[in-house]
């Protein structure tokens, strides 16, 4: 991987963000309160979900945020889910309230996020925290776009008059992604899989935000010259390598920035999830 100043560095990055937080953490506990306290749940064994969890409690951990794990058998009725999520949005000792998708498909996704209390909801999933970001009132913010918006801040550009091309249109990452560009003045293009001839779409783009799950789809001749490129994929090769959805050596020459994968946005995300939880924290105290 080439770290360069083209490179936007996910991992670089991050660790400012969590170093900022465990200082906050550190200051909270000199003065003898409560720390903050994340409650993540797990339902079934998807093995791409179990590495996101551990990564989210090393995360926690490093920073000196509480952590609780809940780890449960897939035959987990959605009631018995409902019912831990209620006890956790009783819990006054508990700040942040995720559970890991995908979901098993005897769950209903929709309901399950809107039984999380919207002042714990750091994952930014829930109606009301989706509204508000709609309504450029933002109160808790999605974790991937809100990191893609820190790196995007990073480079220091001016978002007014610049065109993005999103694709996919993901309520985790396509949507909010979206909205959070909108907010900034961006002029914004969303493409699906049924959009005619995207190549061409994302030939006009400033700024380039692929979360597709598609390995290496987005070319280098895809790419204006000069563009930001941002590849939210992370793919498993069948060779065992990580890739994003963006051909990162064609993308490479033509972009003006990009982030790598790994050590991109992914690492972002998770230091997202962790400001979230101390701003759902100091919000609750
Ligand atoms: N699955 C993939 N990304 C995410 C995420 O950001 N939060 C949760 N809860 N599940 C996910």
């Amino acid at each position: 991987m080439n770290l360069d100043s083209k490179v936007i560095s996910g991992k670089v990055l991050s660790e400012e963000i969590l170093a900022d937080i465990a200082i906050n953490v550190e200051s909270i506990k000199s003065s003898a309160k409560r720390v903050p306290c994340l409650a993540v749940v797990l339902v079934g064994e998807d093995p791409a979900s179990q590495v996101y969890v551990r990564n989210k409690k090393n995360a926690c951990i490093k920073v000196g945020v509480k952590s609780l794990e809940y780890i449960l058998p897939a035959a987990t009725t959605q009631d018995e889910l409902l019912t831990l999520i209620n006890e956790l949005n009783q819990d006054d000792t508990v700040d942040g309230i995720l559970v890991q998708l995908p979901l098993p498909k005897h769950f209903d996704s929709k309901i399950v996020i809107d039984t999380i209390s919207p002042y714990k909801d750091v994952d930014g999933f829930h109606r009301y925290n989706m509204g508000a970001l709609a309504l450029k009132e933002p109160n808790i913010c999605p974790c991937t776009p809100h990191g893609v918006m820190y790196m995007l801040d990073s480079l220091g550009i001016d978002y007014a008059g610049k065109h993005a091309v999103i694709l996919g249109t993901s309520n985790i990452v396509g949507r909010p992604m979206a909205l959070e560009l909108i907010n900034r003045g961006t002029t914004v293009t969303i493409c699906n899989s049924k959009t005619k001839n995207t190549p061409d779409m994302v030939r006009q783009a400033d700024i380039v935000v692929a979360a597709v799950g598609k390995p290496n789809l987005v070319k280098g001749d895809w790419i204006k010259d000069g563009a930001i490129v941002i590849d939210v994929g992370i793919n498993r090769l069948d060779n065992g390598k990580l890739c994003g959805d963006i051909d990162y050596a064609s993308a490479y020459d033509k972009a003006s920035h990009i982030t790598p994968v790994p050590g991109g946005v992914g690492p972002m995300t998770i230091a997202m999830l962790l400001k979230n939880t101390l701003f759902a924290y100091t919000a609750r105290n």
